[in-house]
């Protein structure tokens, strides 16, 4: 009839350990008059990184106090998932304080009933929760001229992928009623310049978002709190940040930044306008410019990504273009997500050129920087995505090629 030793011997190691937590926990707590004792750091109610971590976000070189854009250092990038701290921005009229009590959402135009949401309304509804890319149209905007940038973070920042939460916007306009005859939303932010965006209805019923979370939490006030467009898959610009009003109508609305800015010149003079998808695109973000390798084992590895769904295939030369051999993809891949690509390599230490290219899941291949300018021409800084390579010189250093 006696117990079992083994049930007895864990009861017995597990006082010992509460034990000993509990006299760890009243020798380091305060005695009254002095401060706290502790072996390490203490709990924070909001955590940050380690100190010995320096990646930031980047600024206009020299414009510091009028920047509207900071890029996410992809150089440095682990796994798929930018952290919202290093999330990249780019604002038209700097970011707004909206207290989220006084926020509203109005949804109008060609509807049987026009709504008006509060945030609580809205975060009562049922949500989603995606991970999506981000990318500005005018990311690796340089590339297209003589002088490429210098690291992954200045040639291709303007891209971030994240976790989105929220509610989808075909959702909203279900509630709302849309009329017979409707083609087309705008969007419009409340930040000081009224950002406005025409977005057709039919992507609106597939996969847009109307979003208040981000990696775990509220969105951070630069990425649109405390509610924004989240159109998977598109220029940046249309994911309509601090998001206040949806005009259901016939027609796009034709608003200053859909004129002024994001279209695209082409060499003939004419404009395209509404080119919306952001084409399949990869960069190699180790070994990158700026960084230093050594002879010996080195895996490559990088990001890839496309505005048409999944990735298919990377592949990547390590002889300016020469050969390719293919890349593995982690898994799981996501549609309008990055993906992580990586190859073992092993540097023999002398000169050598890294490239990457992406197929996506229609098909289409990146092209190379020749071939997209016979295209495109020079006339136009959106919508880049030709291949980028980077040299590795015998000393181990890496910069453009
Ligand atoms: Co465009």
């Amino acid at each position: 009839m006696g117990q079992n030793p083994r049930i007895r011997r864990r009861q017995w190691l597990g006082a010992t350990a509460l034990g000993a937590a509990m006299a760890a926990c009243k020798r380091t707590a305060p005695a009254a008059g002095e401060g706290p004792r502790l072996l390490g750091a203490p709990v924070r109610p909001y955590g940050e990184r380690s100190e010995f971590e320096t990646a930031t976000r980047s600024l206009d070189e020299e414009r510091f106090l009028e920047a509207s854009q900071s890029r996410t250092p992809l150089g440095e990038s682990i796994g798929i998932l930018t952290p919202s701290s290093l999330h990249y921005e780019r604002h038209h009229s700097g970011v707004p304080r909206i207290d989220p009590a006084q926020h509203r959402l109005l949804i109008h135009g060609m509807v049987d009933r026009p709504l008006i949401f509060t945030m609580e309304d809205l975060r009562r509804l049922p949500s989603v929760s995606r991970i999506y890319f981000l990318e500005c149209s005018g990311n690796s905007g340089v590339e297209w001229g003589e002088k490429p940038a210098r690291t992954a973070q200045m040639s291709h920042g303007l891209a971030s992928c994240s976790e989105w939460t929220g509610v989808p916007l075909s959702l909203l306009l279900a509630e709302a009623g849309v009329q017979k005859g409707a083609k087309w939303l705008m969007a419009e932010g409340a930040d000081a310049c009224k950002m406005q965006r025409s977005l057709p209805l039919a992507k609106a019923m597939d996969d847009i978002l109307v979003a208040w979370g981000q990696n775990g939490e509220p969105l951070r006030p630069e990425q649109g709190y405390p509610l924004r467009l989240l159109v998977p898959g598109w220029e940046g610009n249309v994911s309509v940040k601090w998001l206040r009003r949806i005009l259901v109508a016939e027609e796009p609305y034709m608003g200053r930044d859909e004129t002024s800015k994001y279209t695209d010149l082409m060499p003939d003079g004419s404009a395209r306008i509404f080119t919306f998808a952001m084409e399949a695109k990869s960069i190699i973000t180790y070994p990158s410019g700026g960084q230093q390798i050594k002879p010996g084992f080195c895996e490559i590895t990088g990001l890839a990504w496309s505005g048409a769904g999944l990735i298919r295939r990377v592949e990547i030369s390590t002889d300016a273009g020469r050969t390719w051999s293919d890349a593995g993809l982690q898994e799981p891949r996501l549609s309008k997500a990055f993906t992580r690509f990586r190859l073992p390599w092993k540097w023999d230490g002398s000169e050598a050129e890294l490239q990457s290219r992406c197929t996506d899941e229609t098909g289409y291949v990146q092209p190379s920087r020749d071939a997209l300018i016979a295209v495109r021409g020079v006339k136009s800084g959106y919508h880049y995505n030709g291949i980028k390579a980077w040299k590795i010189a015998g000393d181990g250093s890496v910069s453009h090629a």
